[in-house]
């Protein structure tokens, strides 16, 4: 069963989200945890920099990014870019722990680099590589990662990288396939903010046919568990 937890503020939620990582770390020695892009984890970052750069110690977290637009690091729209503003700039994580998305490469080589990196560096479960958290964000359209509703058949794709394509601008970006987001240990959606409300709703509980038409709702832990960390107002169509 999912796991709800639904906050009254952003600050509450973040830091729920920060407890979760420090148990984490607690018990291990390494944290591999897989970002994800947009406004939501911007803000967690900002929360992170401001609160937590002394008391977590970032030498134990590896973070990996779930998807990465296909534009050089500095672009403002760089997943990496963000995270390098808001987060790595501020702490003291040693540079060997962050494995970016090149989003300068060609889209196609970055899919397959980055694949072969996961294999490489990440535990294995049942042959596939296994991220400790997946952190995820829920578009207005249901996608997640960068995988949108009208590709929704890259899902499904057998590498653990694909190339997808944005609906509207058509910017390509490099993500993380089904199979790899389901693998992980700790999967947990971000989301806040009344305007994710139906979404949240829709892939909370999919209907069957809405599990055809969101990406989101096709995230189920194959051995690991699901977590939903959101604010009153996405969770107000589902208390
Ligand atoms: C990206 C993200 C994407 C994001 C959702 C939600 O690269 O944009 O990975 O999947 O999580 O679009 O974004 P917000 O947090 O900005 O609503």
């Amino acid at each position: 069963m999912d796991k709800l937890n639904i906050f009254s503020s952003k600050d509450e939620l973040f830091k729920s989200y920060t407890d979760l990582l420090v148990d984490q770390l607690k018990n291990k020695n390494q944290v591999n945890l897989c970002l994800s892009g947009g406004s939501t984890p911007k803000a967690l970052f900002s929360y992170w920099a401001e609160n937590h750069k002394k008391d977590i110690p970032w030498s134990k977290v590896r973070l990996f990014w779930g998807d990465e637009r296909c534009v050089p690091p500095e672009h403002e729209e760089s997943n990496f870019g963000m995270t390098k503003k808001y987060l790595l700039d501020e702490i003291d994580i040693p540079q060997e722990n962050v494995f970016r998305i090149l989003g300068e490469n060609d889209p196609v080589e970055e899919a397959y680099r980055y694949g072969v990196i996961l294999d490489d560096v990440l535990p294995l479960v049942n042959g596939l590589p296994s991220f400790d958290i997946m952190m995820l964000g829920l578009g207005d359209d249901g996608h997640t990662a960068s995988i949108f509703p009208h590709q929704i058949h890259l899902w499904e794709s057998e590498g653990n990288c694909v190339v997808a394509t944005h609906p509207i601008s058509g910017q390509k970006r490099v993500s993380l396939t089904g199979r790899i987001i389901n693998n992980s240990q700790i999967i947990t959606f971000l989301v806040t903010g009344a305007g994710k409300a139906t979404m949240v709703k829709f892939n909370i509980t999919p209907a069957s046919e809405e599990k055809k038409l969101f990406p989101a709702a096709l995230v189920k832990p194959a051995h690991g568990s699901l977590g939903w960390f959101l604010d009153s107002d996405a969770a107000e169509l589902i208390i």
